[in-house]
């Protein structure tokens, strides 16, 4: 069986991460959707690093749910499978089935990784999750508000930025500009290395299986990738307790949480 799977923040939601529109979406009274794009960041960089720095730390503290645990059982089972997730999370990753992980390879993360950060204008980047921050990282303090540039001379300071508790701003050690999370913000391009995994996947052949989870469905891209992906006689499966613009084109309603809904499909899929 040769399977696509495409999720979104509603995947997640039974983990405790807030999804993206509707009443989830709301942070300190600000609309996510709003946060996540670069005028916001260039406004006020401090607010949306807040912002991020709660979700990470939200997502450093919770544990993948059913659904995303089901996805790698039927990653396991099938003959070919790709997972693209519009998740910056991390929960796809550290999901197990059977004692085991969804490989790398498997899935394409287009719309970024939310632990990682990288410059606003080179291609300087780290992960937050890596144990040690690179040395003398360098911080901007907007501690009352002002701006203060400046080297970090101990681990300290550039432990506050990976703590997620700080004002401190991380700035590019290389180019000196303030550096961004590794996510893809609403307007921006995707990296086209990430398309061209998913396009390359679609090129080989069709799909006897596409699910698709836990979206909205709000890009043309996901329309896009999910439709072409079927085969003729395939199945095209949504899971979502709404309806979105992909509802139309489904074999297969779901409409149901992801977590009780998934692991079950899962098993209906590998028993055919
Ligand atoms: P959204 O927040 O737009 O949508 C979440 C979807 O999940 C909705 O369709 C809900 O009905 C559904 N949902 C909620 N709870 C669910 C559950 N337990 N099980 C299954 N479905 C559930 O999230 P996305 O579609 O992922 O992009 O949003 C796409 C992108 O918009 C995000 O990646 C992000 C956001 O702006 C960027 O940051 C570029």
């Amino acid at each position: 069986m040769r399977t696509l799977v495409i999720t979104g923040a509603g995947v997640s939601a039974e983990s405790g991460i807030p999804t993206f529109r509707g009443r989830d979406g709301y942070w300190r009274n600000l609309d996510a959707a709003k946060l996540a794009t670069p005028e916001a960041f260039a406004n006020d960089p401090k607010l949306v690093w807040e912002w991020y720095r709660e979700r990470r730390e939200r997502i450093r503290n919770a544990q993948p749910n059913p659904a995303h645990v089901a996805i790698v059982k039927l990653a396991a089972h099938v003959d070919e499978f790709l997972l693209v997730t519009q998740n910056v999370d991390d929960l796809h990753l550290r999901a197990e089935s059977e004692g085991q992980r969804l490989p790398r390879e498997k899935i394409v993360q287009v719309h970024g990784d939310i632990f990682e950060t990288r410059c606003s204008r080179c291609e300087f980047a780290f992960s937050a999750g890596s144990p040690e921050p690179p040395p003398g990282f360098p911080v901007i303090d907007f501690n009352n508000g002002r701006l203060r540039a400046g080297v970090a001379r101990s681990i300290a300071p550039t432990l506050a930025c990976h703590s997620e508790s700080g004002s401190l701003l991380p700035q590019c050690p290389e180019c000196g500009e303030l550096m961004r999370p590794g996510v893809v913000w609403f307007g921006e391009q995707l990296d086209p290395r990430k398309i061209d995994r998913v396009e390359n996947y679609l090129a080989r052949a069709s799909c006897d299986v596409v699910i698709v989870a836990g979206t909205t469905a709000a890009f043309g891209y996901i329309i896009d990738w999910a439709l072409r992906a079927r085969d003729q006689d395939g199945q095209l499966i949504e899971v979502n307790p709404d309806p979105t613009p992909l509802s139309g084109f489904a074999t297969h309603l779901i409409r149901e949480p992801a977590g009780r809904a998934l692991p079950r499909l899962v098993d209906e899929l590998l028993a055919t």
